[in-house]
């Protein structure tokens, strides 16, 4: 059963100990209700592509609540200064390189060396990321494919049962999900919320260069990688699942969220190890199976 919590002192307060505590949380932004998980928490943000069912582990945006906080996570070009110089625009989400030291784990930037980032110009939400403190990673409150929610009724309908709690905040202004643009730049990734104007350079149509596929092909691990192995071969470092021990486990109970959460985690871990040859174990196609395994072909298609 999902909970709904009221927009006063005590819900926000409940949402925020829910967020620390691992659990998800929908919330109203300016634009959208957003499926929130505490951006540090690997298992949280596994959990984020588990309740929404998607067949792949595209970034995720990451909510701030100020500037402070912003530059915690990430490296603010001087180009994007002008935009943010009365505050950050509403509906906006920058594409900005990443400071690892941040902590905010590798499946919420599919592991990536840049990072999505907004500040919410909604008081509602601003109030959770303050009681919460820290980074929120948040894709739209539906469930994968379908309309993005911009009332909690949205949310519960999509995802009631599949989340602890929706933060219920009425209405959404925007209804459209947030711009996003990228840097040098800038260059718009994603038409939304946030006008540009016509002059901009575009970035192709949405998720053109964002796509995960084109973005994760430069993620792949250093050495070759064989996929569905029981057995290694000499040479093989194995990474396991379930009953396949492996040399390491992505979950050795067989836990799809847990695997999830270990993913990309385990595969720098290998480059940084320096294996030259990866065997994975089995993962089942089945729910959160699904991404890991297009995450995993990915890793293993030839380049
Ligand atoms: O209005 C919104 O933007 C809502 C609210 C909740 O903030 N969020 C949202 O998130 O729409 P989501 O996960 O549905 O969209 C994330 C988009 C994807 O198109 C993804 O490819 C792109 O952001 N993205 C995230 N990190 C990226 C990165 N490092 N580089 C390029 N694109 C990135
Ligand atoms: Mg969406």
């Amino acid at each position: 059963m999902t909970i709904v919590l009221q927009s006063d002192e005590a819900g926000v307060a409940r949402a925020a100990d829910l967020l620390s505590k691992g659990e998800l949380v929908a919330f109203p932004t300016e634009t959208v209700y957003g499926l929130g998980a505490d951006a540090r928490n690997d298992t949280a943000v596994a959990k984020v592509f588990d309740a929404k069912g998607r067949p792949s582990f595209n970034p995720l945006i990451i909510h701030v609540a100020d500037r402070v906080a912003a530059e915690r996570v990430a490296v603010i070009p001087a180009e994007a200064e002008p935009l943010l110089a009365k505050g950050w625009p509403s509906g906006l989400t920058l594409v900005l390189e990443l400071r690892p030291e941040a902590g905010i784990s590798p499946l919420a930037t599919a592991g990536l060396s840049t990072v999505a980032l907004r500040i919410p110009n909604a008081p509602l939400a601003i109030a959770l990321l303050r009681a919460f403190s820290g980074p929120v990673a948040a894709p739209s409150a539906n469930p994968s494919g379908k309309l993005s929610p911009t009332r909690a009724s949205h949310v519960l309908s999509g995802l009631d049962g599949k989340i602890a709690a929706v933060l219920d905040g009425g209405a959404t202004n925007a209804g459209l999900e947030s711009t996003i643009l990228g840097f040098p730049g800038p260059i718009v990734l994603r038409e939304g919320a946030f006008a540009v104007p016509d002059d901009w350079t575009r970035g192709g149509d949405e998720g053109a260069p964002t796509a995960p596929g084109q973005l994760l092909s430069h993620y792949a691990p250093s050495g070759s990688v064989r996929l569905n192995v029981v057995q290694k071969v000499s040479g093989e470092w194995h990474l396991g699942f379930g009953e396949v021990t492996g040399d390491a486990s992505l979950s050795p109970s067989g836990d799809l969220v847990e695997a999830a959460a270990n993913l990309f985690a385990m595969l720098h871990e290998a480059d940084a190890k320096g294996v030259t040859a990866l065997a994975v174990a089995p993962v089942p196609d089945t729910g959160l199976g699904k991404a890991i395994n297009d995450r995993l072909r990915r890793a293993a298609a030839p380049r």
